[in-house]
């Protein structure tokens, strides 16, 4: 199925699946409100919305530039039941809303407190509601620690700021 957008929905960002394994009940995502914590610049908000059409799309993002990325992404499509702020996760409850699905996905290991991070996103999520979250393992990351070795060893900063490019 193509959407009015003309773009493949993405099934994982579908809300209907995990609230039917959970409740047992299909649901209509169209009154929905989800969140995508550490937004981006919206690809995954576009893929929430997509996914979930007539849901009300929020994303936050301590990007203002990301934020602003985001809401043009989804403009783009025509997709204007979304709002983006720019926002720490941490600061969520500032919002004043509660969520029936929050993504946060890349995200929660970035923050310098994750479990923080995680409270303040479990905080505003609804009675009902449903997380979808994901985190790097030491065991996934291992790669990049190699790689960062690996520069060490060879006399090259990993810090990108100080590349220089020829
Ligand atoms: C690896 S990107 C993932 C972006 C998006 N979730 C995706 O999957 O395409 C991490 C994002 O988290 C945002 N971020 C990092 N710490 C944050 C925080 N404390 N509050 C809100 N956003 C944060 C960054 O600005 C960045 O846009």
């Amino acid at each position: 199925m193509v959407s009015r957008s003309g773009i493949q929905p993405p099934i994982v960002h579908n809300l209907v699946t995990p609230y039917y394994l959970r409740h047992h009940r299909v649901i209509d995502p169209s009154p929905k409100v989800i969140l995508d914590a550490g937004c981006g610049t919206g690809y995954k908000a576009l893929a929430l919305a997509i996914a979930n059409p007539g849901a009300h799309i929020v994303g936050v993002d301590l990007s203002e530039k990301s934020v602003e990325l985001a809401q043009q992404r989804l403009q783009y499509y025509n997709l204007e039941n979304c709002e983006f702020h720019p926002l720490l996760i941490e600061d969520l409850p500032q919002l004043g809303m509660r969520f029936d699905y929050i993504n946060c996905d890349e995200v929660l290991y970035l923050l310098p407190d994750p479990l923080m991070g995680l409270k303040a996103i479990r905080s505003v999520l609804s009675p009902q509601g449903i997380l979808r979250i994901n985190l790097h393992s030491s065991l996934q990351r291992s790669p990049f620690y190699r790689a960062q070795s690996l520069f060490g060893m060879l006399d090259c900063s990993t810090n990108p700021k100080t590349w220089q490019w020829n």
